[in-house]
């Protein structure tokens, strides 16, 4: 799962809020040196890389292919490369109601920094809240 059109099909089975991203945006933010793609077949994470600290941008797995351990497995290859690359701690955000991503987040020892207010704008208008989640490496 490399070209950005695989990814931008993904990222539409997988969100509504966020919105889900285009193959065009895909395109344009892999382009940025920072930016990191950890891909398999079934999913990947973009992430950006900015000296001790890295931010996990979107992460995606196939619905088909869920509970299998895909994320789990995505997650430590990020958190890899952030080792090698001298990172010392990733943040994320992510939406308040999203329970899955939550739990897979707190299972990988990631904890709670704070909360946006209103972060996000969903399909319908209404405003969604962001946890600020943190690892520390
Ligand atoms: C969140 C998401 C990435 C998880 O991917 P996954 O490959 O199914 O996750 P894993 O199989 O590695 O799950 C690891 C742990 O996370 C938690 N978890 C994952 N999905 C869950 C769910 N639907 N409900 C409750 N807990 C869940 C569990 O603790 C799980 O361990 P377990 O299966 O042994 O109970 C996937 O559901 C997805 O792509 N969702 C849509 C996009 C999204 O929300 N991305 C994250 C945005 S920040």
């Amino acid at each position: 799962m490399i070209n950005p059109e695989s990814l931008a099909n993904l990222h539409a089975q997988c969100f509504s809020t966020p919105r889900p991203w285009s193959s065009k945006e895909f395109q344009e933010l892999l382009l940025q040196t920072s930016v990191h793609l950890v891909s398999n077949n079934y999913g990947f994470i973009v992430g950006m890389l900015m000296g001790s600290e890295a931010e996990l941008l979107t992460l995606a797995v196939d619905p088909q292919r869920q509970r299998e351990g895909i994320a789990t497995e995505l997650l430590q290859e990020f958190e890899s490369l952030c080792r090698s690359n001298t990172v010392k701690k990733i943040i994320l955000e992510v939406v308040e109601t999203n329970i899955p991503a939550r739990k897979l987040y707190e299972t990988n020892s990631f904890i709670v920094q704070g909360a946006r207010k209103d972060y996000y704008s969903g399909a319908n208008g209404i405003k969604v809240s962001a946890i600020v989640m943190v690892k520390v490496l």
